[in-house]
């Protein structure tokens, strides 16, 4: 059994001789919550609109649950709930009466499968409220309790936080956490927002230009965005030959040929700067660091950031 929910392989989108989607290479590990990162135009609603057939795939493979989703998607596609373009709901009916027709249509078994979803999203549940007097904000969360409706496995939600303010944005990210973390949901969420992405995601996909940039789980970018000392010497090696004898440093990194960094930041930079310049060795410069994740998206995208 494939321990990935989906899978993509190469997978391709081109439209006449634009590559929006050029050989993605996608994993989303099950019970987690993958958040796909990237500006406008990245790609991200292109490559969901494949995963869900809703648009032909140029070239590559999806496979869902481990299976490739061509043939199989009666089977496949019942497991997934989806929001990728606001669901068209009846402006002049209820959120409930609504969500009990899209129930029936979809012949889901459960009775209390309505009253249920929106419970989860914080809806109430047969309100006298018609939809089209409902304010955006509830307008998303209908759409997720939609997608929620059959209890589908596996949610795909296209920027479900769009247009809402911070405190809708905070509430949204609440009730997905708990779609994963109590009803072992697995989730694939895009965003342009890093900071929405980074609170909410345990791994990310970072897209530019239909291209995925880098796959990793969160806790590997936050070691990657650690504090270290940034060190600008005249001699590396000599550097390094100082720094394990006489300081005991262990965990380093060399950057360039003058550049060093050193993450061990509870040393006395006085002191080593003392040293070294004993030893013949030029400082250029020296000093603490911190690179966010905003510095290091904003590196890899080549851009100026995302958020
Ligand atoms: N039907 C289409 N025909 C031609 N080009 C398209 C079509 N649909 C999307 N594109 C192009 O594909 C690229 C990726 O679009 P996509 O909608 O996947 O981006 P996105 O990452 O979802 O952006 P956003 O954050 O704005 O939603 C864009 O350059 C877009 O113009
Ligand atoms: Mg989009």
């Amino acid at each position: 059994m494939s321990h990935f929910a989906i899978e993509a392989k190469q997978l391709t989108k081109k439209y006449g001789r634009q590559t929006v989607v050029n050989k993605v290479n996608l994993h989303v590990k099950k019970g987690r919550i993958y958040g796909l990162l990237g500006r406008n135009g990245a790609g991200k609603t292109t490559i969901m609109k494949m995963i869900l057939g809703l648009i032909p795939i140029t070239s590559g493979k999806v496979a869902v649950f481990g299976q490739n989703i061509e043939g199989q998607e009666k089977r496949i596609y019942p497991r997934i709930g989806a929001i990728i373009e606001t669901p068209g709901f009846y402006p002049n009916l209820t959120g409930t009466e609504n969500l009990q027709i899209f129930a029936k249509l979809r012949g889901t078994a459960a009775p209390n499968a309505v009253k249920k979803a929106l419970e989860v999203v914080g809806l109430p549940y047969k309100d006298k409220k018609l939809f089209s007097a409902y304010s955006l904000g509830m307008k998303q969360r209908l759409g997720i309790a939609n997608a929620i409706l059959h209890d589908p496995e596996l949610l795909i939600l296209d920027e479900p936080t769009n247009g809402l303010d911070p405190i809708g944005i905070a509430e949204v990210r609440e009730f997905i956490k708990k779609l994963s973390v109590e009803h072992g949901k697995t989730i694939l969420i895009s965003s342009h927002i890093l900071s929405e992405i980074s609170l909410l995601a345990d791994d990310i996909g970072i897209i530019d230009n239909g291209v995925l940039l880098e796959e990793s789980s969160m806790s590997e970018l936050e070691k990657r965005n650690s504090k270290y000392i940034l060190l600008q010497v005249s001699d590396v090696p000599k550097t390094i030959l100082t720094l394990e004898r006489q300081f005991h440093v262990k965990d380093y990194s060399v950057q360039d040929e003058h550049t060093l960094r050193i993450y061990d930041t509870s040393l006395d930079m006085g002191e080593i700067n003392k040293t070294l310049i004993l030893q013949d060795i030029t400082v250029i410069s020296s000093g603490l660091c911190n690179d966010t994740l905003e510095d290091y998206f904003k590196k890899i995208t080549g851009g100026e950031g995302i958020a």
